[in-house]
């Protein structure tokens, strides 16, 4: 039971139900439809990743859509858009709104490092325009160029980080001046655009990728549909490894923004008589849409054209990058108009991109305006400072690993959990029936009921299930740094410990705004 009534202080809307659903799309949309699932894609055996990841979809990804929506829009009521504040409202327990914490420091830890990838993307669509990487005709040549944009080593392009430094103050500036602006003038507003130019981008590579047919005469077999068959032919051989899984499951979650805390914020905005069910569908469909058919149509296909099916395998195992910052060059320029092709790819991850890092750092926003009361501007200045503040290290250390031991504990280990605690409250603890209830209220179509049971039972058994194999299978190996060189503990030890600061900053944020609240509630006269 609510302990207070829900109280109608002007909270922000969304304009329109379309405008909530470009949003909400925008922030699903992201790095990981273009970069990260082609390579998880291709790492995992193609058409034998395909089947549990569709199974991921229907068991995970869709039904944590609905009760995240159910979550925000539950909490928007209350006027709180963060999850201390639903989750304060679900249990009524002192414990409930630090567990809450959890839902802040993960998008807001992702914010630190994807950002910075972001503005690699924003970098190399400038890149591509004005020819800078032209002539570099080797996937060495391309990994040594990124090398030195992030002042790794140095050559004939760059001397130092420099250039890579102008370019994330510019995406950081670009994203908080957004958030600055409020949802329905910034983030909705960004959204309408944003997303229908990147389908339009991704639907012109698609065809110039489906246009190529064998371009080496002297391998007829590499082809556009080679490729594609690689990814849409059923393969049940690696069905029994777990590992495919895992990895399936991680990236439904990655790419819905599920298991974050970001959706349940995007979602507190809406009116308490809007559809979730429908809204909801929609914007997984949409994101599904944008990856599979969009993100699966490109960089894999046009990689086995080019470079034939075991280079693109071994390509996606080199790492999250070498597909999209090295194979993807090369062959853009081996067709006419390589410039054209180059700028629009990267414009339309920078574009993917944004939309989302906007998304992530939303929660803290929200959580500084409404539980401090702080207007919009200062709260967008303060977490876009300290976003800057964060990144130093992430920039810095990025040879010696400290990225990729953030996007482990964040994109990868947090997410479940955080899965783990959001179903739990909800559906166990605040009740299956009033859980299924938010969820339904003011829906266009009726659910139907197995997805009732699907919610109940089935999706907390598969998180829990999914964070055993996890732990076992990469847990413990990423805990005893078994795959890092000695010499760079000290750097993953910091990444810790800059983790370990952002979660015990919302903590004490939480403590704090509940104090205050509880002064503010003893002075008011009954
Ligand atoms: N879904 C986004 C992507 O595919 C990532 C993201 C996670 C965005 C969490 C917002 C919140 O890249």
């Amino acid at each position: 039971m609510p302990r207070a009534k829900p109280h109608h202080t002007q909270r922000e809307q969304w304009a329109t139900r379309i405008g909530l659903v470009f949003a909400m799309a925008g922030n699903a949309v992201g790095l990981g439809n273009f970069l990260r699932f082609p390579v998880q894609c291709a790492q995992n055996g193609g058409g034998a990743f395909m089947i549990p990841y569709f199974v991921a979809f229907l068991l995970l990804g869709i039904p944590l859509m609905w009760i995240e929506w159910g979550i925000g829009r539950f909490g928007g009521k209350y006027g709180h858009g963060t999850t201390p504040g639903m989750f304060h409202y679900l249990w009524q327990h002192p414990l409930s709104k630090y567990l809450g914490a959890i839902g802040m420091a993960i998008p807001f830890g992702l914010v630190v490092y994807y950002t910075y990838i972001e503005s690699w993307t924003l970098a190399y669509s400038f890149f591509s325009l004005t020819g800078k990487y032209a002539g570099i005709q080797t996937r060495e040549g391309m990994a040594q160029f990124l090398t030195a944009y992030q002042g790794g080593t140095q050559n004939e392009y760059f001397s130092n980080i420099g250039t890579a430094y102008l370019f994330f103050v510019i995406t950081l500036a670009l994203n908080f001046w957004i958030l600055s602006r409020g949802l329905v003038r910034g983030i909705e507003q960004i959204s309408k655009v944003a997303l229908p130019l990147l389908f339009v981008f991704g639907l012109i590579l698609v065809v110039r990728v489906f246009s190529i047919g064998a371009p080496d005469p002297a391998y007829p077999e590499r082809t556009v549909l080679s490729g594609l068959a690689f990814i849409w032919n059923p393969d049940f051989r690696t069905l029994t490894d777990s590992r495919v899984w895992v990895a399936a499951a991680g990236q439904i979650f990655f790419t819905l923004s599920v298991g974050f805390g970001a959706i349940q914020t995007y979602a507190s905005y809406m009116s308490k008589r809007d559809d979730i069910v429908t809204s909801g569908l929609a914007t997984a469909s949409t994101n599904e849409f944008a990856e599979v058919v969009i993100g699966g149509s490109i960089a894999i296909p046009v990689a086995v054209a080019f470079f034939g099916l075991q280079a693109t395998q071994d390509v996606a195992q080199g790492g999250a990058f070498n597909l999209g910052f090295f194979a993807m060059p090369i062959i853009f320029q081996r067709m006419p108009g390589a410039e054209f092709f180059g700028t629009i790819w990267f414009l339309l991850l920078f574009l993917a991109g944004i939309t989302s890092s906007v998304a992530m750092a939303q929660p803290l926003m929200a959580f500084l305006q409404e539980e401090f009361h702080m207007r919009r501007q200062t709260a967008a200045v303060l977490v876009g400072g300290l976003a800057f503040f964060l990144m130093q290290p992430v920039i810095f250390f990025l040879p010696y690993g400290f990225l990729d031991e953030m996007d482990f504990w964040i994109g990868t280990m947090g997410l479940v959990v955080f899965a783990i605690i959001e179903v739990v409250l909800f559906v166990w603890v605040f009740g299956s029936r009033k859980a299924w209830k938010e969820i339904c209220a003011g829906s266009d179509i009726r659910l139907p009921r197995i997805f009732y049971f699907v919610i109940k039972y089935v999706t907390p058994f598969y998180l829990f299930v999914l964070l055993g194999f996890w732990l076992i299978q990469d847990g413990w190996s990423v805990l005893t740094m078994s795959h890092v060189p000695k010499e760079n503990y000290i750097y993953i030890w910091f990444a810790r410990f800059l983790l370990t600061g952002i979660l015990l900053l919302m903590i004490l944020l939480v403590r704090i705004a509940w104090q205050r609240k509880h002064v503010i509630a003893q002075k008011v006269p009954k």
